[in-house]
């Protein structure tokens, strides 16, 4: 991410203008909606998940789907609802099939989220799965490496966690995601960063 050129675009708005009706890669061809994001627009934790799906295509809304309900549980679990953060994916329009995004596709579409991701300016960011920890952390290591470790990218705090898709197919999962939750509040908390009160900052914990 700390590669990519900065986009001329100084708020949320210009940035979707931009993007527009988007034909840059061959998913602009495929998808029903772009999905651009949702959330509190000065969220101090940001999640980036991988693609959207059959329904976020539809719906044009990020994690509407299955999996997108079971975050909505581990946001509950952490004590917050979607409104209090910002969700976003490396990608803003469907795979045909749910297919991996392609590495062109993702190259085309980051520069997006980068300035969105400056935009929101988030103090934590959470990357749900392999695709958005190894664009934000500009690795190819695995997610089950990767999880329940601390990084920093351009001064913010990234919390690599397991995508909720997995637990899905793998609900032996379900205890990992609750435990990379966990770990998640404590970083917020640690960071001072208060999602509960809109942004306000809290006194540090621990
Ligand atoms: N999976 C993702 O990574 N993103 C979505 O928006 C939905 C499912």
């Amino acid at each position: 991410m700390a590669l990519e050129a900065r986009l001329d675009c100084p708020d949320l708005p210009s940035l979707a203008a931009h993007i527009g009706d988007c034909h840059r890669c061959p998913l602009g061809d495929t998808r029903t909606k772009l999905v651009f994001g949702v959330g509190d627009p000065h969220a101090e934790l940001m999640f980036i998940g991988e693609a959207p799906g059959k329904n976020e295509d539809l719906k044009g809304e990020p994690f509407v789907g299955a999996a997108g309900r079971f975050l909505d549980e581990l946001l509950a679990s952490i004590g917050l609802t979607r409104s209090q953060v910002y969700i976003a994916n490396v990608l803003k329009c469907r795979p045909p099939g749910n297919r991996d995004p392609a590495a062109i596709e993702i190259a085309t579409c980051t520069p997006f989220l980068a300035q969105q991701v400056r935009l929101i300016d988030p103090k934590v960011i959470a990357t749900l799965g392999n695709f958005a920890t190894r664009w934000l952390l500009d690795t190819t290591a695995g997610i089950t490496g990767l999880r329940g470790k601390l990084y920093h990218v351009e001064g913010r705090q990234v919390v690599p966690i397991f995508h909720p898709a997995v637990a899905l197919y793998d609900p032996r999962k379900r205890d990992d995601l609750l435990d990379d939750f966990k770990r998640l509040r404590a970083v917020i908390d640690r960071t001072g960063t208060n999602p509960d009160e809109g942004g306000a900052p809290a006194p540090p914990v621990g």
